[in-house]
């Protein structure tokens, strides 16, 4: 029996139809990122996770983490932190500015962050983790919904996201996200559906799968396995806004397209490029974050090797530039 089309999701005041989300991404969910996603299929994207004890001090670096992306897309903002009072300062300051949702980040498995006990630390301590969408709840007093991104454990000792889930859930939380990997795994090893299977059947608010949707196919098993509302994707968005095309087709019942080729992704590349150029990012930081995207998209293109080391070897815009004319000269005379 087939699944698709996938129901639309209603999520506080908006509706994603299909539910297909562009993960938050550390440096990488900046708005024009966020904007290609949405242009290509993506319902919701978020900024990437934001430090609430950072908001909390007026750290200019931080608030401007909380950008928008498309003025007409629903605005989804992602926090981390460990203190009550501080996730309902920011979850108040949010609300006031009008964000669509909230998501608390109980999946970051970055030493710095889990030391001192936010993002994947919270699978430790359930209860802190409620005291957390509490606080959040309270912050945006109903206004908004709060929403929580955790794995599936600690460790494989420790495999709790069911009962997490629950907890959270008791706690406020109106949808959650599970990365079926524990912290333990970081991104080694494969995301386990099953878990997430098992979030599914204990909890009644929605529930979105993550972890190695790469393509339609991948999609398709996962929502298939944990009849999960609706997916969300990360490493497979890489230079790759079309699995926003894709899966959006998929979802929507709809036939797929075949792949773009060369000169179509370069076109879009170069669009790419643009929106970083004029996007607000750091910059000490863009020629790096500029880089790093140019190599994305130009993976599995002929010649991209010598492309990708010339362009990490730049050290300006415009000869990154030159060398995406270059570049482009041999798709566009065949
Ligand atoms: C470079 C990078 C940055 C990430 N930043 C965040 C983040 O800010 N917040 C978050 O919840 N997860 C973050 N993640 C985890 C992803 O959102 C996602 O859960 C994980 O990559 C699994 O999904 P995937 O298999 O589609 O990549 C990040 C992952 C990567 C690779």
């Amino acid at each position: 029996m087939t699944i698709f089309p996938l129901a639309p999701l209603k999520i506080g005041k908006i509706t994603l139809d299909p539910p297909l989300i562009l993960a938050p991404l550390a440096n990488i969910s900046i708005p024009a990122t966020r904007i290609m996603a949405e242009k290509f299929g993506a319902q919701l994207t978020f900024t990437e996770m934001v430090p609430t004890a950072a908001i909390f001090r007026g750290i200019d670096r931080a608030i401007r983490l909380i950008a928008p992306s498309n003025k007409n897309k629903p605005w989804g903002v992602q926090i981390f932190g460990n203190d009550p009072h501080e996730i309902e300062f920011t979850a108040n300051y949010l609300a006031q500015m009008k964000v669509d949702l909230i998501d608390i980040n109980m999946g970051c498995p970055m030493r710095d962050i889990v030391r001192n006990g936010s993002g994947a630390a919270m699978m430790k301590t359930p209860k802190l983790a409620a005291k957390l969408v509490e606080a959040a709840c309270l912050g945006v007093k109903g206004k908004i919904p709060i929403t929580a991104k955790i794995r599936s454990g600690w460790d494989e000792k420790s495999i709790n996201a069911p009962e997490m889930a629950s907890i959270l859930e008791k706690a406020g939380c109106k949808m959650i996200t599970v990365h079926g990997r524990t912290r333990s795994q970081i991104y080694s090893g494969k995301s386990d559906p099953y878990i997430i299977s098992e979030v599914v059947k204990t909890v009644g608010i929605p529930v979105i799968a993550n972890g190695d949707i790469f393509d339609p196919g991948s999609a398709e098993r996962i929502l298939k396995i944990t009849k999960a509302k609706g997916i969300m994707i990360a490493r497979g968005s890489f230079g790759n806004p079309w699995i926003f095309r894709d899966l959006k087709n998929l979802l929507q019942g709809k036939p797929l397209l075949p792949p773009p080729n060369p000169l179509h992704k370069l076109t879009v590349l170069k669009m790419h490029l643009e929106m970083l150029k004029k996007g607000n990012i750091h910059p000490k930081r863009k020629l790096t974050e500029i880089k790093k995207h140019l190599a994305w998209f130009s993976k599995k293109l002929t010649g991209s090797n010598k492309f990708r080391k010339d362009i990490f070897a730049a050290r300006d815009l415009e000869s990154i530039e030159e060398m995406i004319r270059n570049f482009e000269k041999q798709f566009s005379s065949s």
